[in-house]
């Protein structure tokens, strides 16, 4: 049986300029290329699980410009469920304004209809949450939506990832509901803030880019390193490992093979560009595994 994944997040146009490396302040460059492809965390994680063999329902927000309706059609594409994303027309889809240079990434969220999403959107989506192996959430809606979401995960006793991205201090009661937390370093600094990070050390998986992840197993810190890959593309790394990780951990696996898992359709779509661009099959993770068994 097919696990039923349910992902309540962003859903936004990319806007990928490609240049040699960042203007200086005043300063005009010429860039080398540009794409237009969907991402969105919400959107992302949400692909990544489809394509992975999931049945996948996303509970978002996008607005009823062209970016909107190009990207429920993506989506749909991907086989992901989208009867629970509204269409706004106060506000326009979510982009990010993403520069790739070849010192790093820089990216600018515009949130726009993703912000339009509210706890009574999801409360209507009880009967899908309460079917769900697992949820995934990001912080690129409001934390109200976040909040009800988590409050309607753990009622049914559906397990619950929160991918704390982009970096925000939590209330304690949300860190206590969730089962996994998946911050990078920076991310983890900052959700931390007003909370001990020792009391929840045994959900926190933390990504560390090329490095790999870490999670604690009987009380000690423990690597499960990466795959070494050419990099064409980083950004959304994060999401297709979170999406993945659901897929595993509703397949029953360990936390310490959902994460190798994880890391193995990671490492697969950072080698191709855009957010998507390269989140593999559950048979392309698998060989891949294999090969680099050795
Ligand atoms: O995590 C990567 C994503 O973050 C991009 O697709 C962009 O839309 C931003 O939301
Ligand atoms: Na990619």
């Amino acid at each position: 049986k097919k696990p039923v994944i349910t992902v309540i997040g962003s859903i936004n146009m990319d806007l990928v300029t490609i240049a040699s490396r960042f203007p200086s302040q005043g300063e005009t460059i010429l860039g080398e290329a540009f794409h237009l492809v969907p991402g969105g965390k919400g959107a992302n994680q949400a692909v990544a699980a489809a394509r992975l063999g999931a049945e996948v329902h996303i509970i978002g927000a996008v607005g009823t410009d062209a970016f909107g309706t190009e990207l429920l059609r993506s989506l749909e594409r991907e086989g992901v469920h989208i009867d629970n994303v509204k269409q706004v027309t106060h506000r326009g889809t979510g982009i990010a304004s993403i520069t790739i240079s070849e010192q790093d990434n820089r990216i600018i969220v515009v949130p726009g209809a993703n912000h339009a999403l509210r706890p009574d959107d999801v409360e209507q989506c009880e009967k899908i949450i309460a079917s769900s192996n697992v949820c995934v959430l990001q912080l690129e809606i409001p934390l109200s939506v976040v909040e009800r979401a988590v409050f309607l995960a753990k009622k049914h006793g559906v397990r619950v990832i929160l991918n704390p991205a982009p970096a925000h201090p939590l209330p304690q009661k949300l860190i206590e509901q969730v089962d996994f937390l998946t911050p990078n370093e920076h991310e983890r600094e900052i959700l931390f803030q007003q909370v001990d990070a020792n009391a929840f050390a045994d959900k926190v998986i933390v990504t560390e880019g090329a490095r790999g992840v870490t999670i604690r197993k009987g009380g000690k810190q423990m690597l499960i390193p990466s795959f070494r890959v050419p990099v064409v593309d980083t950004t959304g790394a994060g999401d297709t490992f979170n999406g993945a990780l659901a897929v595993a951990l509703s397949k029953g696996m360990s936390l310490e093979d959902a994460c190798r898992f994880a890391n193995a359709a990671a490492a697969l779509s950072v080698t191709k560009l855009g957010a998507q661009g390269g989140m593999p099959t559950e048979g392309e993770v698998e060989r891949f595994l294999k090969e680099n068994e050795k």
